[in-house]
């Protein structure tokens, strides 16, 4: 059953500029959600400063200890969830590969930024793949998560031209920024239980 407001964790690895971007709009006394967790599978993640700089909660599950049992990684980070009393999971820069077991008992309350318009260039060094293959539009895309990678359910994309010559550090960064606007839009519809697609330019 979820709670009056849905409670959100942000999942990260890195920097965490789209975990602030929805941290700081979940601040908005209009937003449906409220921040309540950020967790990171790396202790050195620089997202985790930020959080604690806008006053949410943080954790850090380290998937080292557990090598290759993804499993005994999710069970862990499974009690830090229910400890905090999560509704919603918003991956945001997470770099760890999920089980069909995690993602099945999360369906519906998981959802994923991804630098492509999906199904476009699923995995990584999309603005590399993008720009090779010539691509007019590229941009990003918020889906709900499966067990697949990049897959499940489109919730909304942002797109933009491709400029011709462009590098792709350039273009990662030109995607970065609708990636802000993106997400916190999409959040706000899934957070109230609205999937009507959202399409941004
Ligand atoms: C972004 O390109 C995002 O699309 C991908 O991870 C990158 C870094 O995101 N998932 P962030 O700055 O850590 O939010």
């Amino acid at each position: 059953m979820m709670s009056e407001r849905p409670r959100v964790a942000i999942l990260i690895s890195g920097g965490g500029s789209n975990m602030v971007a929805l941290v700081r709009d979940m601040q908005s006394d209009d937003h449906p959600a409220i921040p309540a967790l950020v967790l990171s599978n790396r202790a050195d993640a620089g997202g985790l400063q930020k959080a604690t700089e806008l006053g949410v909660a943080t954790a850090v599950v380290d998937h080292r200890p557990h090598g290759s049992d993804r499993a005994a990684f999710e069970a862990e980070v499974q009690a830090v969830l229910e400890a905090h009393k999560i509704d919603l999971i918003c991956l945001a820069g997470f770099m760890r590969r999920l089980t069909e077991a995690f993602t099945r008992a999360w369906a519906g309350r998981m959802i994923n930024i991804h630098p492509s318009l999906l199904p476009l260039h699923k995995g990584l060094n999309t603005h590399a793949r993008a720009l090779e293959a010539g691509d007019t539009w590229h941009g990003c895309t918020v889906h709900e998560v499966t067990g697949e990678l990049d897959d499940g359910p489109i919730l909304g994309q942002a797109r933009l031209v491709v400029r011709p010559g462009e590098r792709a550090q350039d273009l990662a960064a030109r995607v970065l920024q609708l990636e802000h606007r993106l997400y916190p839009a999409v959040l706000r519809h899934f957070a109230a239980g609205d999937r009507t697609m959202v399409n941004l330019e």
